[in-house]
């Protein structure tokens, strides 16, 4: 199995989701849970960006010792100065350095030339790599940017001391084999390659984040970036949680790991919907309330069988106790009978049909069936007698 290590940017990327503004100490918590989950990486923010960034990262850098913290800096020195200073007492400081390399970013955002552009990036990474022991350069933009000279700048930046490169899909604009090929195209054509780590950054416009991330892994990817919940930018990130659960629900197909505690997914995704304010849809995978509920009575009685039938992921491998089985109008006899029997509702054989009758007529009109809702129906039939 190849060891895929998680680099966690809630607290950077995820916190540029709009409406999100997280306090020192809800960024604190939430690293101290990233660190439970077992990311190798935690980009804990943008220390430039503003003083409450840099004073939470310094913290965050003292006080994580089981994930590696890093920051991020554009290819300015004043950037680089900042993230030294907050980042020099952690475990393994390393800095995350980037640069557009882009036509469209090259032309309207930095208006330099491809030539400029490559001496930027590699007079930064030279001044991060004397400071630093571990440098990540992302080429921003990376998937707009032709591909020979992303191979070019890559090879320069590696010869300037980068040892892990990222490859962003900025805008999320990728698919996922479009995706792969670069990973390969860089694998061939860069002579520097395989001094370096390979890490995938996905953006989620077109929905594609987290396929994306998991083709780059099937191209030779050794990281992949993302967030918990998938919050971010615009779209957000690739999220995390559920990259994670594929690599290994999948690993006959990836044969990838990850050293996640997969244990810890739900109460990560919980706290950070809850100090992000960003709800989670009930049908997102892995953490939707609707991830490991069963409505239709088809799928209940499957389920009630054998759970392999309709459930490849067991709630319990992320923390959730485990599955439910909704009942509404699409349940059948078998997920009907079994609840009462749950909720120590007695009846006899006959009673139960009985009630089931009333309960379609009921469902019908509701979006869901409560227990109190079965509780009210039992009373109901009991008293009539
Ligand atoms: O999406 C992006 O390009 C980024 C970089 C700063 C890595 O977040
Ligand atoms: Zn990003």
């Amino acid at each position: 199995m190849r060891k895929i290590k998680i680099f966690d940017t809630t607290l950077r990327d995820g916190e540029q989701s709009a409406g999100v503004n997280l306090n020192f100490s809800e960024k604190l918590e939430i690293s101290k849970q990233l660190e439970k989950l077992g990311v190798d990486i935690i980009e804990a923010g943008f220390p430039a960006a503003s003083k409450g960034d840099f004073a939470s990262v310094a913290e965050i850098a003292n006080v994580v010792r089981n994930s590696s913290v890093t920051g991020l800096a554009r290819s300015v020195k004043g950037d680089m100065d900042a993230a030294w200073e907050a980042l020099k007492d952690g475990a393994e400081p390393r800095l995350h350095v980037f640069l557009a390399t882009s036509p469209i970013h090259r032309q309207f955002k930095l208006k330099q030339t491809k030539e400029q552009v490559v001496e930027t990036a590699v007079s930064a990474v030279k001044y991060a790599a004397a400071r630093f022991p571990i440098v990540q350069w992302s080429a921003e933009d990376a998937c707009r940017t032709e591909l020979d000279y992303l191979a070019h700048i890559v090879e320069q930046v590696i010869r300037a001391g980068a040892q892990i490169i990222n490859i962003p899909d900025t805008v999320g604009y990728i698919t996922p084999i479009e995706y792969g090929n670069i990973f390969r195209y860089l694998r061939e054509n860069v002579p520097s390659i395989d001094k370096v780590q390979l890490s995938a950054h996905c953006h989620d416009d077109l929905g594609m984040a987290i396929a994306n991330s998991l083709a780059a892994v099937e191209a030779g990817a050794n990281q992949i970036e993302g967030t918990i919940n998938g919050i971010g930018e615009r779209a957000g990130n690739a999220a995390l949680e559920a990259v994670a659960v594929a690599l290994y629900t999948r690993a006959d197909h990836y044969k990838a790991s990850t050293r996640l505690n997969l244990k810890e997914i739900k109460r990560t995704s919980d706290l950070v919907s809850k100090l992000t304010g960003m709800i989670i849809p009930p049908n997102k995978a892995v953490v939707g309330r609707n991830a490991f509920a069963h409505e239709s009575g088809i799928h209940q009685d499957g389920v009630l069988k054998e759970k392999s039938t309709y459930e490849i992921i067991s709630p319990d491998l992320v923390g959730v106790s485990e599955n439910s089985m909704v009942l509404g109008k699409h349940s059948g006899r078998h997920a009907f009978r079994n609840r009462l029997q749950e909720l120590e509702l007695k009846v006899s054989e006959e009673e139960a049909n009985k009630l089931f009758i009333t309960f379609k007529a009921l469902a019908d009109k509701k979006k869901e069936m409560t227990d109190e809702d079965l509780v009210a129906l039992v009373l109901e039939e009991t008293l009539s007698e």
